[in-house]
């Protein structure tokens, strides 16, 4: 969508496993709309019935045979389908959208995860998005082994839950890499911290938000 048609904002959380973006949105998204404005709060891979489904195909542990490549298609098709149905709309009409992960997620995991090759990402990205991008993105940045931990708590694993260790170390490391490489877009929380410390750092960052 072009830029001046942007009336809302379009914020992006990332980070690895169990670094507590999911509880965190529903925070941010409350104190939002605590100062009247309309917030939409999706995710992807999925945010809409068709990417739902490709996000069914994506995390089930038992599509093990799936290629990298067809693994990165579909995220972009998922991508497409919730832009073009969910975020393009909600932007137009002034709504602030809350995205649980975006493209930042496939440079990640396809791209340091997969080690697929980042040029190929991003032609993909400037297909599917033109020169759309996230106006903020929280990245909630802990070490693997903790975040891992977490999620493990919350139950069976899914495809991507299942990989090494290395596989996630370069996850994080890529997204710490985007962060600086991009600092005016990102803002790094420590989310091995206490609830109490996150949250004290996320008040900053909304008002902070509420004031641009
Ligand atoms: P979630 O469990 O945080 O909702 O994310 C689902 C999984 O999908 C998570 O393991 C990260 C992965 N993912 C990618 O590999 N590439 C992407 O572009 C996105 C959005 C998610």
């Amino acid at each position: 969508m072009p830029k001046h048609r942007q009336r809302g904002r379009f914020i992006t959380l990332e980070g690895g496993e169990g670094a507590g973006k999911t509880t965190n949105m529903a925070y941010i998204a409350t104190r939002l709309r605590a100062t009247g404005l309309t917030v939409v709060e999706t995710r992807e891979p999925g945010g809409a019935p068709l990417a739902e489904a490709i996000r069914g195909l994506l995390l089930d542990a038992s599509n093990n045979s799936m290629h990298p490549d067809t693994e990165l298609l579909l995220m972009f098709a998922a991508r497409s389908q919730h832009l073009h149905e969910r975020v393009y709309p909600a932007i137009a009409r002034g709504d602030w959208v809350l995205c649980d992960r975006f493209t930042d997620a496939t440079y990640a995991y396809q791209g340091g995860g997969r080690q697929l090759d980042m040029q190929r990402i991003a032609q993909l990205e400037a297909w599917v998005q033109q020169e759309f991008q996230p106006c903020r993105t929280l990245l909630f940045d802990l070490p693997v082994e903790l975040g891992l931990k977490r999620a493990g708590e919350r139950g069976a694993l899914d495809r991507f839950e299942r990989e090494e260790l290395a596989f996630f170390e370069r996850v994080r490391e890529v997204y710490l890499q985007r962060a600086k490489a991009f600092p005016d877009r990102f803002r790094v929380l420590d989310a091995s911290e206490a609830l109490a410390a996150v949250r004290a750092r996320l008040d900053r960052l909304i008002d902070e938000l509420l004031d641009v």
